[in-house]
């Protein structure tokens, strides 16, 4: 067991950006399994480059011997063979081991001999996983293993990192793959990091519970204040008016001068009371703004599906997609107006060919796929990584309305700064929000997602849930997070 130490870091990327960690403070054991999360551009992937070295910051960070390796590593050429690619990390005498990883994680031998870049997303994504931990020395640090895995693939790979006897550091947004595996937290909260042993449910549970226990007591705290600041105007006005009284000039004009005294002590009293109350109202202030600091931002969304005349929206007739000549089995189904349809099948099944067939593009199928006539589509592609140039200027191009386009995003988090910056440094879950918040503006009769969810942190996959569950927009979608599929799918298609 060794410990790593992170003492009052501080780092920003270069030019004029907000710095993302200032005087960060953790301690790790590297014997747990330990599950990053935290919103899109808290750091998560900074940290780790960080640790592996490969970014540098101010502070102390020590790390008893241990080295860190990130995951994933670059792959260049990857037209050589797959074997030469993974002997990189691994001595060749130890190959043996390197197949029985290979077996663990679910490929057979023969994809060693295979051109890596002929290996499917998925593939890939395994056959990389299988060196990390083969090198003792390095502590392994993954980053969003599952975004090319499909629903069996994370499954087998969070068994597989649940079953090893070493620990890692793990950044996943995907809840059912981190509560198969993880066994402590670090969360990057609004504050600061959050470090607890448990479940990925297990701490946001507790979160949950925590910011609902600080709503409530905001909320109280709210009503006290107006409560006492009403009650200390009215001692000051009564106080106010004691005083004139004393002094003569009281509204009728005229005191007796007997009373002095007695009024004398009257405003003391009045002004202490007043006095106490402001007290209590400044306590109440001062405890309300220690609240709701850890409360992420995640405002409701919303949506104008519009209303299509003909109720079979989709209708897939002994489909089939074929690149190779050799059609698949062939499917039928329809997607009606208001439902949401998963199309399911392992990597390489043709999902996104047949959304891309959806959108009306030349892809070589047999049997026929008809759409409704008329139909408005709103697309948002798997991949973001094409995304450059501020998004205010992208976001003019693509005919969005910009300040709704601003709006959506400042609801899933985006502050001003990002408005302005160039989207080839944002982090993996910020491009694929511009790509989201883009067809959220957009009114269609259908909406056509490939892999919303990849790179989109816990919070805004909440939010996109409840949107679609409020709107009831008509849906065809591809998506390998579990709990997304079960709470939003009202048919799965398998292909
Ligand atoms: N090369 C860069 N230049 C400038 N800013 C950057 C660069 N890379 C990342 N950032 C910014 O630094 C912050 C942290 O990014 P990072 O990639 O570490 O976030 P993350 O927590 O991994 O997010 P995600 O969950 O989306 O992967 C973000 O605000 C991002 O926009
Ligand atoms: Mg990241």
């Amino acid at each position: 067991m060794s410990k790593i130490t992170i003492q009052n870091l501080y780092f920003t990327y270069e030019g004029d950006h907000t710095p993302v960690f200032e005087g960060l403070n953790l301690q790790m054991d590297t014997n747990w399994k330990l599950g990053l999360v935290g919103r899109n551009g808290r750091g998560k992937t900074t940290l780790l480059r960080l640790l592996a070295g490969e970014l540098e910051g101010k502070g102390m960070v020590s790390m008893a011997g241990t080295s860190c390796r990130r995951w994933p590593r670059p792959v260049s050429d990857p037209s050589r063979r797959t074997l030469g690619i993974l002997l990189e990390d691994v001595p060749p005498e130890e190959e043996w081991r390197l197949n029985w990883e290979l077996s663990k994680l679910g490929l057979g031998g023969e994809v060693l001999s295979r051109p890596f870049s002929t290996l499917s997303g998925g593939e890939q994504t395994r056959a990389l996983l299988a060196t990390l931990f083969l090198d003792e020395g390095a502590y392994p640090m993954i980053d969003e293993p599952t975004n090319h895995l499909d629903g069996p693939g994370r499954a087998l790979v969070s068994d597989y990192l649940r079953s090893l006897d070493r620990g890692f550091l793990l950044v996943s947004h995907d809840r059912a793959f981190l509560d198969g595996c993880v066994d402590h937290i670090l969360a990057l909260n609004r504050t600061g990091p959050e470090l607890v042993r448990g479940t990925f449910s297990s701490w946001f549970r507790d979160k949950e519970e925590r910011d609902r226990g600080e709503l409530a007591r905001n909320e109280r705290l709210k009503g006290e204040i107006r409560r006492l600041e009403r009650a200390a105007a009215d001692r000051k006005q009564k106080a106010d008016a004691v005083e004139r009284a004393k002094i003569g000039i009281s509204q009728k004009g005229v005191v007796k001068s007997g009373l002095r005294p007695y009024l004398g002590e009257k405003s003391r009293k009045g002004q202490q009371q007043r006095k106490n109350i402001e007290r209590r109202a400044d306590r109440a202030i001062e405890e309300k703004s220690g609240l709701l600091k850890n409360i992420e931002r995640a405002d409701s969304l919303k949506l104008t599906p519009l209303f299509c005349h003909s109720d079979r929206l989709l209708e897939g007739r002994d489909l089939s997609i074929s690149y190779s000549g050799m059609p698949e089995r062939p499917i039928c189904f329809v997607l009606k107006q208001g439902e949401r349809m998963c199309l399911d099948g392992g990597n390489g099944a043709g999902k996104t060919s047949l959304l891309r067939l959806a959108l009306g593009e030349e892809v070589p199928h047999t049997g026929a796929l008809v759409r409704a006539s008329g139909l408005v589509i709103s697309y948002v592609p798997q991949k973001a990584d094409h995304l450059c140039g501020n998004p205010m200027d992208w976001g003019e191009k693509q005919g969005v309305c910009l300040p709704q386009f601003l709006t959506i995003l400042h609801k899933l988090n985006f502050s001003r700064a990002l408005f302005a910056q160039d989207m080839r440094e944002y982090s993996a879950g910020q491009q694929k929000k511009v790509l989201l918040a883009a067809s959220l503006c957009q009114s269609a009769h259908l909406y056509v997602w490939d892999e919303p969810l990849n790179y989109i942190d816990l919070f805004s996959r909440i939010q996109i849930e409840e949107l679609l569950l409020q709107y009831q927009p008509t849906l065809l979608f591809v998506e390998h997070d579990q709990v997304f599929r079960e709470k939003i799918a009202t048919q799965i298609v398998s292909l």
